[in-house]
């Protein structure tokens, strides 16, 4: 049995859970590719899972690989695979509720994999497909962000935050983002036509008449986003459920899900120069909890990615 090096959990916990050893390969079924994973990007969300948030919504089987982003090479393709086909150089956003990404090699559903950007190298390309989804489906999918309109995106110079800037910018919105002060040059760097650091200044008092709030902090800024709304407007929150009921405004909630033709789109404008990514952070897989440890922290500028290989 081929077995590979892979960052898993046993139980849900915090990071001294995180276990570092060798697990088969696993094998693609029908429509399944296998990935050699050559980078893996992290989000919070893999530490959110591993401390068990998600169990609610997933059933997961242990040991469980965590990380959802991977950018690496199609070794082999299971029956019926048709779009792809092995030595394709490839990123997705894998299904949550499966292994994901911090191993040598990952199994995931053709429907879930696009042709990676081929101005990226592995590193950068991995940092892209959780987060730029996440900002494109909340967006242009869920808030139907138009040219013109007003749109305030929360942790601006987060990894949906950059991405969130960027792609409203390219729809031709305005955009307002908030960020502390050390990132308001890199913010403005990415588009955005206001930063509002909102550690000197409470953003509710520095900005109204929005239509779109694109809610990626939750809690008290959730709170104290309802009063910068028009009429009309919409929050989109990725944190938590907006719950409050606020007169003549709307509110959802979105969650992610994998979408390869958004995956192919999103190549398209990051090999056009229109949508970049800024990866400030690159460890070895091995170290693993020292980047969920990083990221919990909440403070990382663009993203951090695992180097696999
Ligand atoms: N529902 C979904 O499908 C979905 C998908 C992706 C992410 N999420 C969730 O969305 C959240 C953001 O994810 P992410 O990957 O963008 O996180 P991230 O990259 O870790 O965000 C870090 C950024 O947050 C900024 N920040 C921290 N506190 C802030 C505040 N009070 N106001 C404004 N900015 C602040 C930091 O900037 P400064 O250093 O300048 O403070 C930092 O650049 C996480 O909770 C994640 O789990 C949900």
């Amino acid at each position: 049995m081929r077995t590979m090096n892979s960052i898993c959990i046993h139980s849900h916990g915090g990071p001294e859970v995180l276990s570092y050893e060798k697990l088969p390969v696993p094998s693609p079924k029908a429509g399944e590719v296998l990935i050699r994973v050559h980078s893996a990007g992290v989000n919070p969300v893999d530490w959110k899972v591993r401390e068990g948030y998600l169990k609610d919504m997933f059933e997961y089987k242990f040991p469980l690989t965590l990380g959802w982003d991977v950018s690496g090479v199609i070794e082999a393709v299971g029956p019926g695979v048709s779009r792809l086909n092995v030595k394709d150089e490839v990123y997705s956003r894998p299904d949550l509720s499966r292994n994901g990404a911090y191993a040598e090699y990952i199994v995931v559903r053709e429907n879930e994999v696009a042709l990676k950007p081929k101005s990226l190298d592995h590193v950068h390309a991995a940092s892209i497909p959780l987060a730029a989804l996440t900002a494109w489906q909340s967006l242009f999918d869920t808030a139907e962000l138009k040219p013109g309109q007003r749109v305030l995106i929360h942790a601006a110079a987060g990894g949906v935050g950059g991405f969130a800037v960027q792609l409203a910018k390219w729809k031709g919105a305005y955009v307002i983002g908030t960020a502390s002060g050390r990132n308001r040059d890199y913010v403005s760097g990415l588009g955005a036509d206001e930063v509002i650091d909102y550690q000197r200044v409470p953003f509710e008092d520095a900005v109204q008449n929005v239509d779109v709030v694109f809610d990626t902090m939750g809690g008290d800024t959730q709170e104290r986003s309802w009063k910068v709304l028009k009429p009309g407007g919409i929050l989109v929150s990725i944190v938590s459920p907006p719950e409050a009921n606020v007169q003549g405004v709307r509110k959802t909630f979105v969650f992610v899900q994998p979408n390869f033709t958004q995956l192919m789109e999103i190549a398209w404008l990051v090999d056009s120069g229109k949508l970049k990514t800024l990866v400030e952070v690159i460890m070895p897989l091995s170290a693993a909890r020292r980047a969920q440890e990083l990221s919990s922290e909440g403070h990382v500028r663009g993203k951090i990615v695992l180097k696999v290989d």
